[in-house]
């Protein structure tokens, strides 16, 4: 018995195979291309997730036994927008991405025309260009011969969830979860279903939209002559982040996670209740049970950590992979004077400005590489400081970790150093897919409770506070001051 876990994520699709012990026992990775069509825009062709779906798959299905798998559980980055013909599955244009700026000036004609409180108090969301409604606007507006399929009912519209569902099943289901759908400004958040109020303002039919089913309960089964020959339930969906917080086992209230992948994400339970921030917090839904009951979470979405290293990459070329950042920024022992903000595509939470852009300040003669790699680890530690400390109830004297940099050691320092709490980094921590696995287990029977998978919890290491608290307190005034110089930059 075994579950097979889709991480559809932003830069590429990871594939594990999970046993009953709550242990990753195979993987499989396959990157797809980003495209930057213009400053701001960020975009992916649906078919190459999909082609890195089939390839991610492909291999883990070379390391197990395929007898043993039981159900699939799939988890997606969130917010990207994709259409596709119910007929064909083909999609008409590339998938509007999370990251993508483009609509900031739609958001800012919502705002001046009063929009702004209302969609907060349905969505618990912002007017910013991160969520999917606006993106859905534009495409009305500037697409327009693609829309009036949409309107005709030909294209489906849907989270990269549902299109891989669609995919799967060869176009029987358009289904979608509430943690996907409470991002896209048209989810009404307390009652978890699709507002017609909402669908009428942003001028989206609600036809046009999949349907809501639970987190985990079995849903379809994927069609073998378009899956690799796997008849397996569709069992268990969730958004990236909010699975994240199911692997982590976070399930009562007050528990809290930071995942640190493309973006950073720091999601804290509230339960059955809505809890709303002035602070810049999102208000969000984390699952909805087979019998209905609805978990929220408090959101901090920090969009540019891990692609800050990429673009250390791929972008400066100033380091060969993100696994050498630890060691090159520990050849110098502090930034000297140098601040990175990585605003590479505006700023989330809790600053919330897409038109703010990234910037490097306090370059000398002497700055080298490592000052530089070392003041991008030290924007990430900044980022999630900002987050944790617009978030109420923080008595919490742990954090816990995961995601690809949680791996670095000299980063969770410096996390735990900055937010002056013991940072807890879990064995695996791979939670996105394990959270996956998890809810599809859930849904079939291999756990029979959420107590059964807090078992599988455990510790790889625990990384106490240190460091001189009034050096570390003014380094992150600095840090500050430079966020403030960043904004508004792309609106100049
Ligand atoms: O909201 C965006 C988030 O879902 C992206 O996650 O893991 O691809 O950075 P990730």
């Amino acid at each position: 018995m075994s579950i097979l876990a889709i991480d559809a994520g932003t830069t590429g699709v990871t594939a594990v195979v999970v046993t009953p012990d709550g242990r990753i026992q195979a993987t499989g990775y396959q990157e797809f291309r980003q495209h930057f069509p213009r400053p701001g825009w960020v975009e992916h062709s649906a078919e190459e997730i999909w082609q890195a779906t089939l390839e991610a798959t492909r291999e883990v299905l070379t390391k197990v036994d395929q007898s043993e798998l039981t159900a699939v559980g799939i988890t997606n980055q969130r917010e990207t927008i994709v259409l596709w013909d119910r007929e064909t599955l083909g999609s008409p244009r590339r998938a509007i991405v999370w990251q993508d700026r483009r609509t900031a000036d739609i958001c800012d004609r919502l705002r001046s025309e009063g929009h702004e409180d209302r969609v907060a108090e349905l969505t618990g969301l912002r007017l910013d260009p991160y969520f999917s409604g606006t993106k859905l606007m534009w495409l009305a507006e500037n697409e327009p011969h693609t829309w009036a399929l949409v309107e005709s009912g030909r294209y489906a519209v849907g989270t990269v969830d549902s299109y891989l569902i669609a995919r799967m099943t060869r176009g029987t289901w358009h289904v979608t979860d509430v943690s996907n759908a409470c991002r896209t400004l048209l989810l009404d958040l307390e009652s978890g279903d699709w507002s017609d109020e909402l669908c009428g303002l942003l001028g989206v039919p609600r036809d046009a939209l999949p349907e809501l089913v639970p987190n985990w309960g079995e849903v379809a089964p994927t069609d073998p002559k378009v899956f690799l020959g796997l008849s397996l339930p569709i069992a268990g969906i969730a958004g990236d982040q909010q699975s994240a917080l199911f692997g982590q086992t976070c399930f009562d209230e007050g528990e809290s996670k930071c995942t640190y992948g493309t973006g950073s994400f720091i999601l804290t339970n509230t339960g059955s209740s809505v809890v709303r921030s002035d602070a810049g917090l999102l208000s969000t839904a984390a699952w909805r049970s087979p019998s209905g009951e609805m978990t929220y979470a408090l959101e901090g979405a920090i969009f540019v950590t891990g692609s800050a290293v990429q673009w250390l990459r791929d972008g400066l070329q100033i380091v060969g992979s993100a696994a050498e950042t630890a060691a090159i920024a520990s050849t110098v022992e502090d930034t000297d004077g140098v601040v990175f903000v990585p605003a590479l595509t505006g700023l989330g939470a809790p600053h919330w400005d897409p038109h703010a852009r990234g910037m490097i300040i306090g370059i000398t003669r002497g700055t080298t590489r490592a000052h530089i790699v070392r003041a991008t680890l030290e924007a990430i530690a900044f980022e999630v400081r900002d987050v944790l400390e617009t978030l109420p109830g923080q008595g919490q004297t742990t954090l816990r970790v995961d995601g690809g940099a949680s791996a670095n050691d000299l980063l969770c320092q410096m996390q735990a150093d900055h937010v002056g709490r013991a940072v807890e980094r879990p064995e695996i921590v791979e939670t996105t897919a394990l959270g996956a696995a998890f809810l599809a287990g859930l849904g079939t029977g291999v756990w029979s409770s959420t107590d059964d998978l807090r078992e599988t919890w455990a510790l790889d290491r625990r990384f106490e506070p240190g460091g001189d608290r009034e050096a570390l307190d003014a380094s992150y005034a600095r840090w500050s001051d430079a966020v403030e110089r960043s904004k508004g930059w792309a609106g100049l």
